[in-house]
């Protein structure tokens, strides 16, 4: 749809440095993408739980859960997964707005979809998480069974069986799940975001 230009962008005194700061943080998106079984939910539910528990704001959005709601319309083609990642990259733009670091965690199988939530959200304040879990260990983990029925036939555009994922190229971080166990994978996320002084 393009843009109605006779609606004007409406300015508001309270922007996302005062939200943020009032939080003693700094609002980020923290954006997990890799295949489904990889990992990307467990690892950023345990990101969560360490930044809740460091007192800072969060808020995490899962590809299942916001498919139930907000998103509950869309299915698995190529455009229907672009609208997907479209309107995630600009809840999570608000949200950081709202002066939350916020966690997405959804397939995203697609670099130039990814390129635009980078583009939304703005490149300083995007991390981008390579969940990198090969083929067959998600399919091996296969957690709700989705792989088997994708090869049985059952399922059309899986993504890894017959939907691509494109890898992403230069991730700020990019965690192997077959060596690296889920807790440490939180530790490396939390001392990068320490690092770079997205948190003090
Ligand atoms: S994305 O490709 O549009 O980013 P998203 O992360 O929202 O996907 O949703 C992925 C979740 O939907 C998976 O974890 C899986 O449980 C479920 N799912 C159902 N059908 C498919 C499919 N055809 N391909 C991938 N995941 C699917």
């Amino acid at each position: 749809m393009t843009p109605n230009h006779d609606i004007h962008w409406q300015q508001t005194d309270i922007d996302r440095h005062a939200r943020s700061l009032i939080k003693l943080q700094t609002s980020c998106v923290l954006w997990f993408t890799g295949l489904s079984g990889a990992g990307k939910s467990t690892i950023a539910n345990l990101v969560e739980k360490r930044l809740h528990a460091m007192g800072r704001h969060t808020y995490l959005l899962d590809g299942d859960n916001i498919r139930h709601g907000l998103n509950r319309d869309l299915g698995f083609s190529n455009a229907d997964r672009s609208e997907n990642i479209r309107r995630v990259a600009e809840v999570s733009r608000l949200m950081m707005d709202a002066g939350l670091i916020v966690l997405a965690s959804f397939i995203s199988p697609f670099s130039a979809e990814r390129r635009i939530a980078r583009d939304m959200v703005g490149t300083n304040e995007f991390v981008e998480i390579f969940i990198q879990t090969p083929l067959s260990v998600a399919e091996q983990r296969d957690p709700k069974g989705l792989y088997k029925k994708a090869r049985d036939g059952n399922f059309r555009n899986f993504t890894g069986i017959d939907s691509p994922y494109e890898i992403p190229e230069s991730p700020e971080i990019s965690i192997d799940t077959t060596s690296c166990m889920p807790h440490e994978s939180c530790e490396r996320i939390v001392n990068y975001l320490l690092s770079i002084g997205i948190m003090q």
